[in-house]
């Protein structure tokens, strides 16, 4: 049976690389994984003012969305050595109100995404952190810092590199196997 896995995408932008590679692990992934990329565009930006009985309906709708999932993948960019801010949103919508995170207790995995050299090694490790702090066993091995990903994906944002795509899969497996030795529910 498949794994129905929420997939966030830390990168808004129409041409995503970020976006390529997360199409690109729900086709290796499959069928052993369902991964389901849920949007974080529309998330008004997070204001505990707004937390009452009717939070913002996209709130809502994303942590309905992700709670119906069993594990979480985040694929993101770096912004300036850190995580987007999109992104942090979604973390932040979803953490809350308190003692009803959508994020506790879900394994999830991070591949972090550059057209530079470095891989998104600093969003990585900064999600990381947040992450740990949300109580979500998070995959350690392999690291996922994806470096010089436009040199990977031809113009349809198909990733056509053999190396690349070896590596994806390599990273759905393990996430797979990951999310089977870690789910408590
Ligand atoms: C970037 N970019 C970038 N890249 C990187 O490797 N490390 C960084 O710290 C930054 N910082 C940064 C800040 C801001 C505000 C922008 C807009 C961009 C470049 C970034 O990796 C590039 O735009 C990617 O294409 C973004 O990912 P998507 O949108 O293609 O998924």
């Amino acid at each position: 049976m498949s794994t129905h896995v929420a997939v966030i995408v830390g990168s808004l932008r129409k041409g995503s690389f970020s976006r390529s590679v997360a199409l690109e692990l729900r086709a290796l992934a499959a069928p052993r994984l369902d991964l389901e990329i849920i949007e974080i565009g529309d998330l008004p930006l997070y204001n505990e003012d707004l937390e009452t009985d009717t939070p913002p309906e996209a709130w809502q709708r994303f942590r309905k969305a992700v709670s119906g999932t069993q594990a979480v993948l985040f694929v993101t960019p770096e912004y300036n050595r850190s995580l987007p801010a999109v992104l942090k949103n979604a973390i932040d919508v979803g953490s809350r109100p308190y003692g009803h995170s959508v994020w506790n207790e879900k394994p999830a995995a991070i591949v972090s995404v550059s057209p530079g050299t470095l891989g998104g090694f600093g969003a990585n490790h900064h999600l990381r952190q947040s992450l740990v702090f949300l109580n979500m066993p998070l995959m350690q091995q392999p690291e996922a810092y994806l470096s010089k990903i436009a040199d990977a994906l031809d113009e349809n944002g198909r990733v056509t590199d053999e190396r690349t795509r070896d590596f994806l899969k390599t990273v759905a497996d393990k996430f797979a196997n990951w999310i089977d030795r870690t789910r408590l529910k």
